[in-house]
């Protein structure tokens, strides 16, 4: 799958983003490779709570699908978010979902955003360059 695939699936994904109390949806696409090689895109979408802060984001929705199915090495991953049926440039991955991508992230892991109207290629490190690290 290329990127303007992965970044058509995060769109895709927003139909599915649990939004009742700020209708900012939010899909994520993410590519990620197993022990054994084995590449799979896992994805997510934003899932909102009315307990604010127990909100779950669309990127951590779908890293934790694909940790959790042994799929810890990360190699893209797409986000598409807007208000509504909108889509918004530039939605970048909020500061957790950095962190979170960082510990799972592959060396030049890509971030894939709308950018000029068009999907655009980014990498977590350029968006996020000094991760915390244990
Ligand atoms: N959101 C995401 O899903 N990903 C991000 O990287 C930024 C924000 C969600 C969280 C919340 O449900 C909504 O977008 C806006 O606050």
């Amino acid at each position: 799958m290329d990127f303007t695939e992965l970044y058509e699936t995060a769109v895709g994904m927003r139909f599915f983003a649990y939004t009742p109390y700020y209708d900012f949806r939010v899909g994520a696409a993410l590519l990620a490779e197993n022990e054994s090689g084995e590449k799979r895109v896992f994805t997510g979408c934003n899932v909102q709570n009315s307990a604010f802060g127990a909100n779950i984001c669309a990127e951590h929705t779908a890293g934790a699908k694909a940790v959790s199915e042994g799929y810890r090495v990360f190699r893209a991953v797409a986000v598409a978010g807007g208000m509504g049926d909108e889509i918004s440039e530039m939605v970048l991955p909020c500061g957790v979902c950095r962190q979170f991508l960082s510990e799972f992230a592959a060396e030049g892991m890509k971030v894939i955003l709308l950018k000029d109207g068009s999907p655009a290629v980014f990498t977590l490190d350029e968006i996020f360059p000094r991760p915390f690290a244990l």
